[in-house]
This record gives structure tokens, sequence and C-alpha cells, in this order.
């Protein structure tokens, strides 16, 4: 969508609100011996108790309230019995909607301790996401946020997995544009003031193709190499960028 009036903007920032609470409340539960079910009821109890709703059941009828993926899951991973272990990275996806309003976002923790290799792969995934959103200044287009998330991915050694995008969102979860985390030359529309999209970089120290699971919604690395992803929907303002889901 793109914003035109400060009440749309109150609602979006409530949704955002709830969404990046939910996730402040999984992390802060994600530890060795946890279920993803578990995390998954902890945030269907976050939604309810703010009247929201959530994001992947009512736009695709999703088994989970919110997206969960371990290690070279990379999206989509449903939640369930899997129990998390000390060493590994789990992405948690959270959208939602609040009185006709959606925002999403996604981070990537450590379970306990990880290696080396993995902490740096989240903190590239970081550090391309935050490119990407100090990029999205209106006047800018897309195609100079994917640049720039491509740059900082490069720059920190792993590579994008360019198959998947961030999108357009507001009045429903999925909207246009699509969001390239690359610089795809079509993307070549001017960033207006108001729009509002999210940014989502997924990369992975592996080889940078995913393959989708006998499930019909885990998408994974084709190598199974671990994948970390980090998101926030922003909206871009005449004096640049707004998290919307910054909390
Ligand atoms: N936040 C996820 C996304 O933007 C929501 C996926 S819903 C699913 O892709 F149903 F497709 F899993
Ligand atoms: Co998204």
């Amino acid at each position: 969508m793109s914003v035109d009036s400060p009440e749309q903007l109150r609602g979006l920032r409530r949704a955002g609100r709830v969404v990046a609470e939910t996730l402040r409340v999984l992390r802060s539960v994600v530890a060795p011996g946890v279920s993803t079910g578990e995390l998954d009821r902890l945030a269907a109890e976050t939604f309810a108790r703010h009247g929201a709703r959530s994001g992947p059941i009512l736009t695709y009828d999703y088994p989970g309230s919110v997206c969960i993926s371990v290690e070279d899951e990379v999206v989509h991973g449903v939640p369930g019995r899997r129990i998390v272990r000390e060493g590994e990275l789990v992405t948690l996806d959270v959208a939602a909607e609040l009185d006709g309003y959606h925002a999403d976002a996604a981070v990537t923790v450590p379970v306990g301790s990880v290696d080396q290799g993995r902490r740096r792969l989240m903190s590239a995934t970081r550090a391309a996401l935050a490119a990407g959103i100090h990029a999205a200044q209106p006047g800018c287009t897309l195609r100079d946020v994917g640049a720039a998330i491509e740059r900082a991915s490069r720059r920190h050694g792993f590579s994008i997995l360019r198959e998947l995008t961030g999108h357009g969102i507001g009045f429903a979860m999925h909207e246009e544009p699509t969001v390239f985390n690359w610089a795809a030359p079509a993307a070549r529309a001017r960033l207006t003031p108001g729009l509002v999209f999210t940014i989502e970089p997924m990369l992975t120290a592996g080889r940078p193709e995913i393959v989708l699971g006998r499930d019909g919604w885990t998408i994974r690395t084709v190598d199974r190499a671990p994948s970390a992803h980090e998101e926030h929907t922003i909206m871009v303002a005449e004096a640049g960028p707004v998290i919307l889901t910054a909390g």
C-alpha cells in the first residue's frame, strides 16, 4: 500500500508493534530443548492478547501461526514437534493483521552458542537488511535497494538466495511490488513517499539454490547449508525510511 493518511500510518504502526512484541517474546524463549510448536503457541497467544490475527493463516490457510525455519530451512518452516538444539540457527518469521493492517518481520537467532560461521552469517544478514533499509530513500529505486543488499552480502562473503524476495504489504500481507534482494534491472520505478514494503534478505554460505520440502511449505537450501533471514516492514517517508516493525 501507499500510506495517504495519518490514520493509516497509525494502523500500520499498531500492527507493526504486535509483530515486534511477538518476535521479542519468541526470541526470549528460544533455547535448547524448546519445540517449534511451543514457539508457535506462544505466538498465537501473543496475537490473541492484542486482538491480532496470523497473516499466514488469514492469507494462505497456513498450518501454523508463524513460520519457524531451522538451519537449512530458509523460509515457511512449519512449526511442530521439532526440538531446537544447541548450535542451530532458528528463523522466526512473524506476520500479523490488526484492524485490517498487515506487518511482517523476521529474525534469525542462535540456539545457545553457535559456531563462528553461523555467527558471521547472522551478522552479514543483519548488515544486508540495514543496507537495504538505508537505500530505501524517496526518489531512489527498488533496484538501488537490491543492489545495496547484494553488495553488503558479497562484502561479508555470503550469497543471496535470489529466488526469494520482499514484497509490498499493508492492506494485505503480500502486495505489489516485488522487492528483489539483488540489482534486478526491471526494478526501475522510483520510490514515492508513503510506499510500504518489506525488505528481507536471505543468505547462505552454501550454494544459493532452494528446494521445496515434501510438506509443500518448507523451503530449504539444496545443499543443506544453514541460512539466515532478517526482515522489517518499512515505509518510505519524505525524510527517508521508517521501520514499522521496530517495536
Ligand atoms: N512472512 C512470510 C512471507 O512473507 C509469510 C509466509 S506465509 C506462508 O513470505 F504461508 F507462505 F508461509
Ligand atoms: Co515477508
